[in-house]
């Protein structure tokens, strides 16, 4: 007799992604380099994959803080301090570490309040529900990652309307409002990073727009966290010079190397997410020690040290991408420390990471369903603590990677 459970395994694989993820793999089951393990890292950014030590350029560590002996030693110290988790939702308690990591957040970037959430994932799914209710709408670019629109659908089993507006068009998303009339309140939510492309939204007027409209900006900063602006605050003061009327979101995982995700809000809205986020109420919170972790990177973010890392950060990325064009490839991006490299055909993009892979250089290979169809790209992170030579050794291996397809022919995997 077949189980029920194996009817719906069935029927899943069959189904939407899982279907085509299932045909991927058979199609291209060498160089599909999806759900990899990573075998061993350090040190700096070499990792041992399949048996192989190649140089990881697929890390959102931008800063290279993962490796940092300091921010090591005071996630090891907080885990002496406070054990390896305090095991309660922040609802019924939180411990001193995380009431510092907030008002460190909140000092550093210049605004009133901070509230963290295990993940940017996890404050996107409590702040966008808790921010709106049923008079209210939200206004999303139709590119914003995908956990705004996660957050999004739970607002509207709550009630609330939801629209999307042309990727980074202002004059859609005024239009967009002027035709989610009538509402109390709008919530524009937008990436202050779009990571797969590295494209930048127009901050300054989607704010004036906001303003405008009775609507609210709701900025996830997540991949500008740490790398843009003063000390790494992150891209909206340094667009807007102002945080009046806005929400901003940022990552602890990525740049900060620890872990969660932080809204920067008016102190009033801190109280008031407490009680509205259900991922804050009924989830659990970030370990302590990586709190002490935050804590460390901050005062590192805020030293004359950062200036440093970020003027390593972004030779290693102006010598990439000048690198790169000089070869005549198409670079997407290249304002943040993750560029694309435009392949198109998905058979060639898998290609090529494969190749740069047996070459020493670990990038992702990125195809549809998270770009667009025939729109494969190699998504390459460019970190801080990448050294000049590694730099220069991925060039001259994606330099090869272009003399054999164009030996080739048009197709890398013909
Ligand atoms: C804009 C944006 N938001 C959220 C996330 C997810 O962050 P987390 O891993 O903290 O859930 C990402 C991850 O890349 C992102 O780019």
């Amino acid at each position: 007799m077949t189980l029920p459970i194996q009817r719906l395994y069935e029927s899943l694989r069959r189904n939407g992604v899982a279907r085509f993820m299932e045909h991927f793999r058979q199609m291209f089951p060498d160089t599909h380099m999806k759900d990899l393990v990573v075998e061993a890292s350090g040190p700096g950014r070499i990792v041992q994959i399949q048996g192989r030590r190649v140089v990881n350029f697929g890390s959102d560590s931008f800063l290279g803080l993962d490796q940092d002996p300091r921010v090591k030693e005071s996630i090891i110290r907080g885990v002496e301090k406070w054990g390896t988790h305090n095991g309660t939702s922040r609802a019924f308690s939180s411990v001193q570490a995380n009431g510092d990591a907030e008002a460190k957040i909140a000092a550093w970037l210049g605004m009133e309040a901070s509230l963290i959430y295990p993940s940017v994932t996890l404050a996107n799914a409590g702040a966008i529900p808790g921010l709106v209710t049923k008079t209210d709408v939200i206004v999303a670019d139709e590119f914003a990652h995908n956990s705004i629109q996660e957050g999004i659908k739970i607002a509207k089993s709550n009630g609330t309307r939801s629209f999307l507006f042309k990727h980074n068009d202002v004059e859609h998303l005024e239009e967009t409002l002027k035709q989610a009339r009538p509402y109390k309140n709008a919530l524009i939510t937008i990436d202050g990073v779009y990571s797969m492309s590295g494209e930048l939204p127009p901050l300054k007027a989607m704010h004036e727009v906001a303003l405008q409209n009775d609507a609210i900006l709701y900025v996830d900063d997540a991949h500008g966290t740490g790398v843009l602006g003063k000390n790494g605050r992150g891209s909206v003061f340094e667009n807007l010079g102002t945080y009046e009327n806005v929400f901003v979101v940022g990552s602890l995982s990525k740049a900060f190397s620890c872990l969660g995700g932080f809204i920067g809000c008016p102190r009033e809205f801190q109280q008031l997410l407490k009680i509205r986020s259900n991922s804050y109420i009924f989830g659990g919170p970030v370990p302590p020690s990586y709190l002490e972790g935050v804590c460390t990177v901050v005062d590192l973010l805020c030293s004359d040290e950062y200036e440093r890392l970020k003027s390593k950060l972004q030779s290693n990325l102006d010598t990439l991408v000048a690198g790169a064009e000089r070869l005549g490839m198409q670079v997407l991006g290249g304002l943040t420390p993750i560029i694309s490299i435009l392949i198109g055909d998905e058979a060639d993009t898998l290609q090529a990471g494969r190749f740069l892979f047996e070459q020493g250089y670990y990038v992702q290979s990125v195809t549809f369903p998270a770009v667009p169809y025939h729109a494969g790209v190699l998504r390459i992170q460019v970190n801080a603590n990448h050294e000049p030579e590694q730099i220069a050794g991925l060039l001259g291996a994606l330099e090869s990677m272009f003399d054999l397809a164009k030996m080739a022919g048009p197709r890398l995997a013909a």
